[in-house]
């Protein structure tokens, strides 16, 4: 037998560029987290990080359009997030971020390995640059019309409606991100990543991974058989790690390379604080002895399954993943979520109103293993009444509320006991068999399954045993009840406390109990742990129904979001309509007048509408138009353009339009009217 097995676990990296919402937790942190506490009751050797991923082009493009600086976008987020993880129960031991030294110092020494070693190339290329802002576009910098299925919208690496991954140069009618003008090719350099040269060695290794999930495993399949592309690695930015070499001192490492070096940093940095610089080796550097598993959400696979494992391949040394447990995403009430829109749950607001242990539960019971999920307000509200409050709550409320009322709060004597006594035993073994070989395997869903069966079970026993009549019918029976049940909710705590941390922390404290339940160990599950006459502390109500006014209005908030989400999908062409005749006069009740764009902006959250100041002549106006998608706000500026100037004002997603602007739809281009040459604004036109 070798060494003692040690467990590395990390959950993806968040973007430091928002804040969390159920969809991540879903997805990455949850099953993380679970797994983890539970190899920490089973007293394996752990370590668990992640941290936030700090760099990227969404990062910068924030940036921009906040009017800060991309250090003051990651230093906000990184405190959200860490702190909303916190509140939520995350129990990483570090958690770190890639845009410190640390981080900087690892991924530059990883690139230089690869490189020294022969798996960078230098090649020169053609890329997108835009003159006016002078700077190449990469990735999600240049936007366009999808090559393969048109959508208008797609950005530079991925279109979001097909789901295709792009270069940039492949968009239809590319635009630059930050001016709208088209982007010319110039020639720059860059580091690739041969992965061509690791396909074999993968592929080999890969196909021994049979206990691998069936999604990863074709995901990947798929990527051999199309053949890995080597993969340029560097980018012209200013914002991330600097590739450490002369000759490319004005470029950063591509910040899929390095995120995930995140993780080898985050367990540095671990290990730095805990006074043992080198302890990391312990974890990443003993591939014999170290279970290293990736928690992450489906979108993540690539780089999980296939690329990352071919960087530490390549270095050399290091721990490959034993396992890569992909998650399916999570919908909301039967739709996709859209962060842009506000179409999500955020975890920060969410924790001030409902408790962590529900959602932990909610998510935990649904979770998105082998398909899609969903998460419903009422499922929500279902699964806290009448599972957490009515099941487990219940459970340990009337057992700890009859040993107050009955015993004076101390643990009444065990006496014979009988086939269902015996019964509740026994199950509360098989339970946390079940549960440990569940979550073992990365089957979380049904985990947390049994684990409510076994408090489902004992409130029946409570039931069945109806300790309220034996009091004083057969007081030995009852005291043997009671004592049973309380030994039952010892070791319900230490079993719920991978899904419920905050809840079996109360537990333990209603039983007066010494430490943590995460100390107790996974072992004493179903073994006696408190003797007769042990005081029991204060009941505290463990889980208050929620109402349905409650949850109505939670509902009612994502339905008129879904609402407008559906009325902004783009209109199929409207046909044109035939008109019965108008008579002159009725025409002339129109007042059409030129007017001159003095300023335009998006409205936020919308990707559609523009808010527009124009000069009429003797005054301005405010006009809102649907024509984001085919015209920037710098483009606009100084415009002549046509509106009917005597429109009644409507508000327009809480924004006042007061006119209308003239355009014609040419299929899917929309082309605003103008004057054949230039006219003062505010002219009438006739
Ligand atoms: N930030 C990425 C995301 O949210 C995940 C990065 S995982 C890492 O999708 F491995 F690269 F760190
Ligand atoms: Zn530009």
């Amino acid at each position: 037998m070798g060494a003692k097995k040690k467990y590395l676990i990390t959950s993806a990296l968040p973007y430091a560029n928002g804040p969390i919402h159920l969809g991540h937790l879903a997805g990455a942190y949850l099953p993380g987290d679970i797994f983890a506490r539970y190899c920490r009751l089973k007293k394996r050797d752990v370590v668990y990080v992640c941290g936030t991923d700090e760099h990227g082009v969404p990062i910068t493009i924030t940036a921009e359009k906040l009017g800060k600086t991309p250090q003051e976008v990651v230093d906000h987020y990184y405190q959200d997030i860490k702190s909303s993880f916190e509140k939520f129960g995350m129990s990483f031991d570090n958690f770190s971020r890639t845009s410190l030294p640390i981080h900087h110092r690892t991924a530059q020494e990883f690139f230089l390995t690869l490189y020294h070693k022969g798996y960078m190339e230098k090649k020169s290329l053609e890329q997108f640059y835009c003159e006016q802002d002078a700077m190449f576009l990469a990735d999600r910098y240049v936007e366009g019309s999808c090559p393969h299925c048109g959508y208008p919208e797609a950005r530079g690496d991925q279109c979001e409606k097909c789901g295709k991954w792009l270069e940039p140069t492949q968009l239809i009618e590319p635009r630059c991100k930050i001016c709208g003008n088209r982007p010319v090719f110039k020639q720059t350099t860059h580091y690739f990543l041969k992965l061509s040269k690791l396909q074999k060695p993968l592929e080999e290794w890969i196909g021994k991974k049979t206990h691998w999930r069936e999604n990863v495993i074709n995901f990947c399949k798929n990527w051999f058989k199309e053949g890995l592309e080597d993969r340029a690695i560097t980018r012209d930015l200013r914002w991330g790690v600097p590739v450490p070499l002369q000759d490319a001192r004005d470029k950063v490492l591509y910040v899929w390379f390095e995120a995930p070096i995140g993780y080898i940093s985050s367990t540095r940095e671990w290990a730095e604080k805990s006074g043992q610089p080198d302890r990391w080796k312990d974890y990443w550097m003993d591939p014999a002895n170290t279970r290293l598993v990736h928690f992450i959400g489906k979108d993540n696979i690539i780089f999980h399954a296939i690329i990352f494992p071919a960087m530490l391949m390549g270095h050399g040394g290091y721990v490959l993943p034993d396992d890569v447990p992909a998650n399916e995403f999570l919908n909301l009430e039967g739709r996709k979520l859209s962060t842009s829109r506000n179409y999500a749950v955020w975890l920060n607001e969410f924790l001030e109103k409902y408790d962590a242990d529900s959602l932990r539960y909610c998510l935990a019971v649904n979770m998105p293993e082998t398909r899609d999920a969903d998460f419903s307000w009422k499922d929500f509200q279902a699964r806290h009444n009448n599972e957490l409050a009515d099941i487990l709550g219940n459970f340990v409320n009337r057992t700890f509320t009859f040993i107050q009322k009955y015993y004076g709060g101390t643990i009444p004597q065990r006496g014979r006991l009988d086939e269902l006594d015996q019964a509740l035993i026994e199950r509360t073994a098989e339970i946390r068999d079940q549960v440990g070989r569940f979550i073992d395997t990365f089957q979380f869903k049904e985990a947390t399954r049994r684990f409510m069966d076994l408090a489902r079970f004992a409130n029946k026993y409570f039931n069945d045993r109806e300790p309220w009549r034996t009091r004083e019918a057969a007081p030995e029976k009852c005291a043997t009840t009671l004592h049973l049940c309380a030994q039952t909710t010892y070791s319900l705590a230490i079993l719920m406390s991978p899904f419920l941390p905050f809840t079996a922390a109360k537990i333990w404290r209603m039983l007066q109990l010494e430490g943590k339940p995460e100390d107790a160990g996974w072992d004493r599950i179903g073994k006696p742990a408190l003797q007769a006459g042990h005081p029991l502390g204060r009941v505290e109500i463990l889980f208050r129904k929620i109402e349905d006014r409650v949850i109505q209005a939670e509902v009612e908030r994502l339905q008129k979001i879904a609402a407008e989400l559906e009325e902004e999908k783009p209109q199929p062409h409207q046909k044109p309509e035939e008109h019965p005749p108008v008579s002159i006069e009725d025409f002339r009740k129109i007042e059409l007048k030129t007017a001159r764009v003095l300023q335009a902006e998006p409205i936020p959250g919308s990707n559609r509408l523009l808010k527009i100041q124009v000069d009429l002549g003797r005054e301005t106006r405010q006009l809102v138009a649907g024509i984001a998608q085919h015209y920037s706000p710098e483009q606009l500026k100084g415009k002549t353009v046509i509106v009917v100037a005597n429109l009644q004002p409507a508000k327009i997603r809480g924004v006042e339009s007061q006119g209308m602007l003239l355009a014609v739809q040419d299929g899917e281009r929309l082309v605003l009217l103008s004057t054949d040459g230039n006219v003062s604004p505010g002219q009438i036109v006739s």
